[in-house]
């Protein structure tokens, strides 16, 4: 077998993407969101066109698809600050602007400014800090960042500094049309939405979910 070949076999094995998280072994049959759960009620938002915009740049696959990876491998700018802790300490002087994509040299097209890979949610909830930055701490944050461009948003301000959110990195080339489309959330829903990305964490990892974060119960 070529190393390629090797490789991608590799990937498929249980011990590289053991795909086994309890939104997996749901998927299986194997497991059962309590549908009076905030992980179920996280679930229903996610998934739904109607309330988040969540699936429209985390989902490629169908509905309930066994192999979702949560990303359409696309390219977007969503306006993610900068994370001033990091440019403080870095060599980087305090006029540098990360370009995102721009940054690639064979990217010549200036509607490439600002926009980053939509990563994967698996086991979204053991990896912070999170964005390309590492600006936001806490998936709650995360959640309350996005709900901040929604009408009537009640979350106006980053719980991680106490302040506005701060402005975007690069302010073009955002996904408005994306970001704006949803239903404000209210802080119970954040929870459900944070608990059902923790129910994305395959069984490894499971006892490194933060403690510090919503009850989820079971
Ligand atoms: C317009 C496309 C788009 C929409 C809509 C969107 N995301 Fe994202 N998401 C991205 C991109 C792009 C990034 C990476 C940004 C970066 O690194 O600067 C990201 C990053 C994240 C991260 C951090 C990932 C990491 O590894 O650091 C989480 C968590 C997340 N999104 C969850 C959600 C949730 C939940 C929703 C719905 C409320 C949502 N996203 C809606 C495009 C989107």
């Amino acid at each position: 077998m070529g190393v390629l070949k090797s490789i991608a076999a590799f990937e498929q094995t249980p011990e590289f993407a053991p795909f086994d998280s309890k939104y997996d072994r749901y998927l299986r049959g194997e497991y059962f969101y309590d549908p009076l759960s905030k992980a179920a009620e996280g679930k229903g938002l996610f998934f739904s066109q109607q309330f988040t915009n969540c699936a429209t740049c985390h989902q490629l696959k169908p509905n309930s698809h066994r192999q979702e990876l949560f990303t359409s491998y696309e390219y977007h700018n969503i306006g993610v600050p900068v994370n001033q802790a990091v440019r403080a300490i870095n060599s980087k002087g305090g006029d540098f602007v990360d370009q995102g994509l721009m940054d690639n040299p064979q990217v010549t097209d200036a509607s490439a400014r600002g926009k980053f890979k939509v990563p994967t949610l698996r086991n979204i909830a053991v990896t912070a800090p999170y964005m390309h930055n590492g600006v936001f701490k806490r998936l709650s944050t995360v959640i309350q960042f996005y709900d901040h461009y929604l009408t009537n948003s009640e979350f106006t301000i980053n719980p991680e500094t106490g302040d506005t959110w701060a402005a975007p990195e690069v302010p073009e080339n955002i996904s408005l049309t994306e970001l704006e489309d949803g239903k404000k959330l209210t802080p119970e829903k954040v929870e459900a939405m944070v608990c059902f990305l923790y129910s994305l964490t395959d069984a490894r990892y499971e006892h490194l979910i933060p403690t510090d974060g919503p009850d989820c119960g079971e």
